[in-house]
């Protein structure tokens, strides 16, 4: 098949990436040249692991290329991907003016029959509308069908998710367009479950919606295990044994992050308030999100009455692991409030400084690594469950800093380990840890 991808973002990169390594032509079409010319040699604007390396193949094996001109990029092509970004308003609703301007472009530039699928995540009813804006516009008289087929892609695993995913989901207006697009994807191995465009669309923001339900779940279970002396991981794990739970997204934490939960969680709650339904279970997964966010601060606020000119050391800014995204991460509001009460910010990140760097207030200072943040530090908050952090001795926390107290957001370090050494040891729905009078008696 031939193929273009219109957007180079995240799901734009990986999805023509992907479908290429499988065997179609894919050309990557998108407005940045810049962008195009390092991604012409293979290199990738987004760190995702694995990625430059597929790039890099299949350029070499030419079937991937890269494409400013829509006349070129359109030219021929049996499917086109709509893999444009759908920022988030002001009002929480989802930013469609990218995806009208595809729409346009696709109607003005094509010159045969074509199927458009939608890749980006867009509200309800958007790809009846984009139907619409494409025959509106249409300059030559061809077939257009269209398809939504949403991604369910983590960044940091999208390359491994694409090959491995758990079902990809085809809306169709018809079975015969359905079909050919479960046979452009059938070399992935992957069961193809196939419905209607709404319910397609429905689907990707209902999933999103579900998993960050049980984040805030458990950080609300969590915050209450504290107060009872129960240990949230244990009751993750127990629950989790229930097949009718599952274990996975029952970690406790700062919350959630990054691109999508934040955004589309919000526009759901638009969606459904555009047809007088107020959803109020997500409403409160929201808010519930919001407050987590601070809850290391609150345990902060309770060991230090003043942080004006204490070192805190900020271990890990990214919105989760293996990703040098900064979206919604927590750190942003996290530092926000230490630089607000005068504390010397000290972060490190293995890959995200440099996005850290546009974001973050300008008083935050950059660490050259784990341990030039932690010396000489009063505290060292773990923001981000990077394994490098987690595969810390804990010996290096009382090696550098001035006192080993710390606040791990991300569960980090084993209790029955921690208790080995000499450090306070703070962390999310685990009985804290004080071991630095204790053992230094010894
Ligand atoms: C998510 C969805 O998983 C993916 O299917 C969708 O297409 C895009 O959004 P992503 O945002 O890349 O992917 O990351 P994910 O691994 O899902 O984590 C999202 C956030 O939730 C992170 O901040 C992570 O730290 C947090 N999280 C996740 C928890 O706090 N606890 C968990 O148990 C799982």
């Amino acid at each position: 098949m031939k193929i273009a991808v219109v957007g180079t973002g995240y799901v734009g990169l990986v999805t023509g990436t992907c479908l290429s390594e499988i065997g179609h032509t894919v050309t990557c079409i998108d407005i940045d040249q810049n962008k195009i010319n390092k991604m012409r040699e293979g290199i990738s604007p987004i760190y995702e692991p694995g990625l430059d390396e597929l790039m890099k193949k299949n350029i070499m094996e030419n079937r991937l290329f890269f494409t400013t001109d829509h006349n070129e990029g359109f030219d021929n092509k049996d499917v086109i991907y709509i893999a444009v970004g759908t920022p988030e308003k002001e009002d929480g609703s989802a930013n469609l003016s990218f995806v009208e301007q595809v729409a346009i472009d696709i109607a003005t530039h094509i010159k045969k029959d074509v199927i458009v699928v939608t890749k980006s995540t867009v509200p309800v009813g958007t790809n009846d509308w984009i139907k619409e804006v494409i025959l509106n516009n249409l300059v030559n008289d061809v077939k257009v069908e269209i398809v939504s087929n949403p991604e369910f892609l983590r960044e940091g695993s999208a390359i491994y998710d694409s090959f491995n995913g758990d079902r990809i989901v085809v809306g169709a207006e018809n079975e015969e367009t359905a079909d050919i697009i479960e046979e452009i994807n059938k070399p992935f191995g992957i069961p193809v479950f196939k419905t209607d465009i709404r319910s397609a669309e429905m689907i990707k923001y209902a999933a999103n919606a579900f998993l960050a339900t049980k984040i805030s779940f458990i950080n609300e279970i969590s915050n209450i295990c504290e107060k009872v002396g129960a240990n949230v991981e244990d009751v993750a794990n127990g629950m989790g044994q229930d097949n009718r739970i599952g274990s996975q997204f029952l970690n406790a934490g700062i919350g959630y992050g990054g691109s999508c939960f934040p955004k589309d969680t919000k526009a759901l709650v638009q969606i459904a308030g555009n047809v007088d339904y107020e959803f109020e279970l997500l409403k409160g997964v929201i808010r519930v999100n919001q407050k987590q966010q601070e809850v290391l601060l609150r345990k902060l606020e309770q060991k230090f009455d003043n942080l004006k000119g204490r070192k805190v050391a900020v271990l890990g800014l990214a919105f989760k692991p293996n990703t040098d995204d900064m979206r919604e991460a927590a750190s942003i509001v996290i530092t926000q409030y230490l630089v607000e009460k005068g504390a010397n910010v000290v972060a490190y990140d293995p890959v995200a400084m440099e996005n850290a760097k546009q974001i973050l207030d300008s008083k935050v200072v950059y660490a050259a690594s784990t341990i030039d943040a932690l010396k000489e530090a009063d505290v060292v908050l773990i923001l981000t469950e990077w394994n490098e952090f987690k595969d810390l001795d804990l010996e290096t926390f009382v090696k550098y800093m001035k006192q080993p107290v710390i606040f791990d957001g991300r569960n980090c370090f084993e209790p029955n380990n921690v208790k080995k050494h000499h450090v306070e040891y703070h962390s999310m729905g685990r009985p804290s840890i004080n071991n630095i009078q204790l053992l230094s008696v010894k």
